[in-house]
């Protein structure tokens, strides 16, 4: 039942491709609190995803849309207008891909096509929709955008490669667009910065289960999980949030402000000391 915090809101969920999907629990969630959302995600995904199991699941229309095309943007925007009776008070950007990561080039040696596809995704994306949104006037009154994000935006994390660079552009923009649909429409907008999860994206980056471990052993809570990532984008969706914008949010676990864990202290030691 929850505790329905999100009751007659309405809002748009990008993302859901499996039940790993952050956007998948935070569908569920969202659901669960008693919000009326449209599902949305690439046209790719009605074959190599399960959204369309979820929108039977959830009773919530599935609009299929292309991040990097704005007349895809454009319908979906109107269309969850009409479907869902109203304004929006909530949107989740929960989409990342990069093609030079796929094909395992170094960072070193980047392939700019694949970039351009990279940064158009996983970032011009959100500036994308929140043009759309704007154009079409379509969110309400203390409406709520959340964007998704890691903290290899603002520090080096190898592996990482050209997303850092997305995910900077991304948190950029939140700021920029969230100054703008503030001052004019009452709208905020964040980014989440999330810990290592294990999803279809977040598996694609090299050597992703050292990097999951290490983040868990870092963070004195754990690595947060795609379900308590969901519970904290239902809050940031309710109004208990609503002078919270233009943030970059770390949900982590405390990661982001570990210096060492004291476990991993123990191998530095020095065994003649
Ligand atoms: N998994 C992690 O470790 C982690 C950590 C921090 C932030 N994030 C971020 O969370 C978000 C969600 O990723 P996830 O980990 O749940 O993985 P995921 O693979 O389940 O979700 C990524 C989604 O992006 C969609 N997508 C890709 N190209 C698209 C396009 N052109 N148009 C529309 N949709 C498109 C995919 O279909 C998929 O549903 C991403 O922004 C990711 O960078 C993930």
């Amino acid at each position: 039942m929850g505790n329905q915090i999100l009751k007659g809101k309405r809002g748009i969920i990008f993302g859901a491709l499996n039940e790993n999907s952050i956007a998948w629990q935070v569908a569920e969630r969202c659901h669960t609190e008693g919000a009326q959302i449209v599902l949305t995600n690439a046209p790719v995904a009605a074959r190599v995803g399960q959204t369309e199991e979820l929108a039977k699941k959830l009773n919530a229309p599935l609009i299929y849309a292309d991040v990097t095309k704005m007349e895809d943007l454009e319908t979906l925007v109107s269309q969850s207008k009409e479907k869902l009776g109203g304004k929006l008070d909530f949107v989740l950007h929960s989409v990342g891909m990069s093609l030079n990561v796929r094909k395992k080039i170094p960072y070193t040696e980047l392939n700019y096509e694949y970039m351009h596809q990279t940064l158009d995704i996983s970032a011009m994306s959100f500036h994308r929709l929140m043009q759309t949104l704007w154009k079409q006037d379509a969110m309400a009154e203390w409406g709520s955008i959340v964007g998704l994000t890691y903290i290899a935006s603002q520090r080096v994390f190898p592996d990482y490669s050209e997303m850092a660079e997305a995910k900077s552009l991304l948190e950029s923009i939140a700021r920029s667009f969230g100054y703008h649909f503030g001052k004019n429409k009452k709208v905020r907008v964040n980014t989440i910065s999330q810990s290592p999860t294990k999803t279809t994206a977040g598996s694609g980056v090299g050597g992703f289960d050292a990097f999951f471990n290490y983040a868990d052993i870092m963070s004195p809570l754990g690595n947060a999980d795609a379900k308590s990532c969901a519970d904290y984008c239902v809050s940031m969706f309710s109004d208990y949030t609503r002078m919270v914008t233009m943030q970059n949010l770390f949900h982590d676990g405390g990661f982001s402000y570990t210096g060492i864990a004291a476990d991993l202290m123990e191998n530095f030691k020095d065994p003649n000391s």
